[in-house]
């Protein structure tokens, strides 16, 4: 394959995430971790499994960085995921160094590739990620909005029965508590949900997408989601490496735009060849600005907090 994308942390979202990349034939993969023999296992097993499912994108486990050289994009997931009762927001230490590191091994040997972040608190460790290697704003980009758009899809689906297909959702804000679900432009086949669905219907299922990954982590106890992360992290590069310039809700950097300076957090984001090629602005009524500017406080208060764990 002539685009090769590194993934670190081989665990169920780094994992997923690279059997995806490899299925859907987008690049080769080299899968890393700091336990030895689970990147190098886990690598060789999706490399037995390509006959069956007809690929031919190269799969590399690894303990170390070198394999990981030239690669087009880094997709971190390492870190620890949250248990029962804990918020993301109670990973930041732990996650902040392991970010730290990850991210300068993968830059200085990738300084042309573009990261894609997936670690929790999502916002801060973009913050993390970007102070530590840094490469310009395009090329440093979070995974929260497709992953909270996508939940939001599929509750709409599930509430309308109608095919997810048709289905549309637009989330704005950090990954966490105070994100900001739009539903006057979230649609079914083009028709807004406010059409479709009473107020407290639209409430609640806005409530179940806040909500959507301590609802996964309440049922499986001992981790968090993964399915639907590694889903939506391989969307966006899927964006990058074909330069599709899908239109897609991500962590990115603003500097003004919503008003908003100095932070990451999600927005609709251009993505393609260069990375987050444009961020896309769109009028909020003063109700979704105040929420925006709520979720945009909750993220510079963790972006503080980093400062005091250095
Ligand atoms: N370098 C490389 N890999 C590391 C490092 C490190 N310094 N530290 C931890 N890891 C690896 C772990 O060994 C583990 O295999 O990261 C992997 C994390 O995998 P899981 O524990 O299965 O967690 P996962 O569900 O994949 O979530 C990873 O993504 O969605 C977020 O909140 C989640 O922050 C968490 C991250």
């Amino acid at each position: 394959m002539d685009k090769k994308v590194t993934v670190i942390g081989a665990g169920n979202v780094g994992a997923t995430a690279a059997q995806r990349l490899a299925e859907k034939q987008l690049c080769d993969v080299v899968l890393v971790d700091i336990v030895e023999g689970v990147p190098q296992g886990k690598a060789l097993d999706l490399v037995e499994a390509a006959a069956i499912e007809k690929h031919d994108s190269q799969l590399t486990g690894t303990n170390g960085y070198d394999d990981t050289a030239d690669s087009d994009i880094v997709i971190i997931t390492a870190g620890i995921p949250r248990k029962p009762g804990m918020s993301r927001d109670d990973l930041i230490s732990t996650n902040a160094g392991i970010v730290r590191n990850v991210t300068q091994e993968v830059a200085s040997r990738s300084p042309e590739a573009i990261i894609i972040i997936v670690s929790n608190p999502l916002d801060a460790m973009c913050h993390v990620a970007y102070d530590t290697c840094g490469f310009p704003k395009q090329r440093v980009i979070g995974m929260a909005g497709v992953l909270d758009s996508a939940r939001f899809r599929a509750f709409i689906s599930m509430e309308l029965n109608v095919s997810v297909e048709n289905t549309h959702a637009f989330v704005l804000g950090g990954h966490g508590d105070t994100m900001v679900p739009l539903p006057r432009y979230s649609t079914v086949a083009g028709i807004p949900i406010t059409e479709l669905l009473a107020k407290d219907r639209i409430d609640a299922l806005v409530d179940r997408t806040r909500n959507g990954g301590a609802e996964i982590v309440g049922l499986l106890k001992t981790g968090s989601a993964y399915y639907a992360p590694a889903s939506a992290a391989v969307e966006m590069a899927e964006s990058i490496l074909k330069d599709k310039k899908k239109i897609l809700p991500c962590a990115a950097y603003l500097q003004g735009e919503y008003g908003i300076q100095d932070l990451f957090i999600g927005v609709p984001v251009k993505l393609g060849a260069a990375g987050a090629e444009e961020i896309i602005e769109i009028t909020l009524t003063e109700e979704e600005q105040q929420a925006l500017k709520k979720s945009a406080d909750s993220v510079q208060e963790l972006k503080d907090l980093l400062k005091t764990l250095k």
